[in-house]
């Protein structure tokens, strides 16, 4: 009987690969199939054939054959050749055919939850004076190293399994000392959860505690991460004004059915830095109380706060359950930490734990201990203390290269606090062109008038200072007037 011989390059084996070569075997003949090469009832050679025209073992042949035929791929008869079976259509899956299938796409919740609300001119990649970053240069690595291998040496426990779902107890701990002393939240261990971010809080809580179709007030201007979070939520997003004094519930247009959930940030409003005074803050709870909404307070840049005795969080002022507190180590250590806690009141506790596991959000539970030691040891507070100071003086830096050089055309005031500080233009301006015309230029910048939610939006930019040097500083200032004065041609 004449066996069938293959052209060149249907069968190779690579002796020098870590894949079996009976495994090695197998795919040549499952790819020699899909890309037609070897049609239905085309015979195959025998074990012994092909094992002594490769230079293999029987047994390699033997068990290549063994796995097309668990797959359905050759049929074997005895004393007969093993064939690629009849009727075989695994060519349908050709490239060709391949291209020609309908491309999959997100379901219409999917596609929400991805949605881009930041729109263009949002810097995606790195650049300078990118807001929301903080200063990596002053990041003490060498300590947060020791921490680090502190961590991976001592956490032996069962806090490595699938447990603490909702954060490591030592981080807890350390969370009810700092929030107390620093943010005059008082809080059990018990009411505190870390999640991987303050974006995955809001997450958290927006599939928490509202239902599809659902109103919630969000400032105005509000901060892009939780308009996004109530949006893959399926909320009506209200806006609620605000003023020099930070967002202003008397001035909301009257909602009806009522909000089940305000967003706020009263210790520094994002982005216009107002602090909101008491005045404010207790018609906000009252409201909030009236409503029956719980309050989410984005407390995102409190533990620096510049000018001022800081105001003790909102928290501290409003009955149990009344607001939930939300905090982020994005700013104080670094965004890639991805760590963040709120205080949620005792009842939802247990059951949003529970959320966090079957969300699977809980944040890495070795940089938790970490952070617990590096807290505990006093190395957090000795950074605080530093870069309190370095971004005051950064952001002071930058206000007076814009003021100095650009103050006929744009407002801006010494910074508060955060990390970042929104520039007012005077006259209305294109601010998406001039942020993606700094971004072409190396400069990170976005668009004050896309954290608008309405039509009514002053154009400026959202610079970041935190991270900057004085270079950066003085270019990006020089580039933004060069632009600003290319405008009027
Ligand atoms: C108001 C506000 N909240 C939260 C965050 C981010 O927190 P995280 O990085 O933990 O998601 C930012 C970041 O820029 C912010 O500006």
């Amino acid at each position: 009987m004449i066996e069938p011989v293959f052209p060149e390059g249907i069968l190779t084996v690579d002796r020098s690969s870590d894949v079996p070569l009976s495994e090695q075997l197998y795919r040549c003949f499952r790819e020699a199939v899909r890309g037609g090469l070897l049609t239905s009832g085309t015979r195959l050679p025998s074990t012994r054939r092909l094992a002594s025209s490769l230079g293999v073992a029987r047994n390699t042949v033997n068990a290549a054959y063994d796995l097309l035929l668990a797959e359905g791929i050759i049929s074997v008869r005895a004393g007969a050749a093993p064939r690629i079976v009849d009727g075989l259509r695994l060519e349908q899956g050709k490239p060709a055919n391949i291209r020609s299938r309908p491309a999959p796409v997100l379901s219409s919740r999917g596609a929400r939850m991805a949605a881009n609300l930041r729109g263009e001119g949002w810097a995606f990649r790195h650049g300078a004076l990118q807001p929301g970053s903080p200063a990596l240069d002053l990041f003490p690595y060498e300590e947060w190293a020791r921490c680090l291998r502190r961590a991976a040496r001592l956490e032996r426990t069962a806090d490595l399994q699938y447990q603490n779902y909702s954060g490591h107890p030592a981080l807890k701990q350390q969370l009810v000392r700092h929030l107390a002393t620093e943010r005059g939240v008082q809080a059990t261990a018990e009411q505190i959860l870390v999640t991987s971010s303050m974006q995955a809080s809001l997450s958290l809580l927006a599939q928490a505690l509202a239902d599809t179709g659902d109103n919630v007030w969000l400032e105005e201007p509000g901060y892009l991460g939780a308009r996004t979070a109530f949006h893959a939520a399926g909320l009506n997003i209200a806006q609620l004004p605000t003023d020099g004094d930070g967002a202003d519930v008397d001035q909301v247009q009257v909602s009806d059915p009522p909000p089940k959930i305000i967003y706020v940030t009263p210790s520094h409003h994002y982005p216009l830095g107002a602090r909101m005074p008491l005045a404010r803050r207790l018609a906000l709870l009252e409201a909030a109380s009236k409503a029956g909404a719980i309050i989410l307070e984005d407390d995102y840049d409190s533990e620096f706060l510049f000018s001022g005795r800081p105001v003790a969080a909102l928290y501290g002022l409003a009955e149990e359950g009344q607001v939930i507190y939300l905090g982020t180590f994005s700013k104080s250590l670094m965004p890639g930490l991805r760590i963040a806690y709120c205080v949620v009141p005792t009842d939802l506790a247990q059951p949003i734990g529970q959320l966090m596991r079957n969300m699977g959000c809980t944040a890495n539970v070795q940089a938790q201990a970490a952070l617990a030691h590096f807290m505990d040891s006093g190395g957090f507070q000795k950074h605080l203390k530093q870069i309190r100071q370095v971004y005051e003086e950064r952001g002071n830096c930058l206000v007076a290269a814009l003021r100095g050089r650009l103050g006929n055309r744009l407002l801006v005031e010494p910074p508060s606090g955060n990390v970042q500080v929104a520039v007012l233009f005077r006259g209305d301006l294109d601010d998406v062109a001039i942020a993606l015309a700094m971004q072409e230029r190396g400069f990170a910048v976005s668009p004050l008038s896309s954290t608008y939610l309405g039509t009514d939006r002053q154009a400026g930019l959202i610079i970041g200072f935190a991270g900057a040097t004085q270079e950066q500083i003085d270019k990006g200032v020089e580039v933004l007037g060069n632009l600003l004065e290319g405008m009027d041609d």
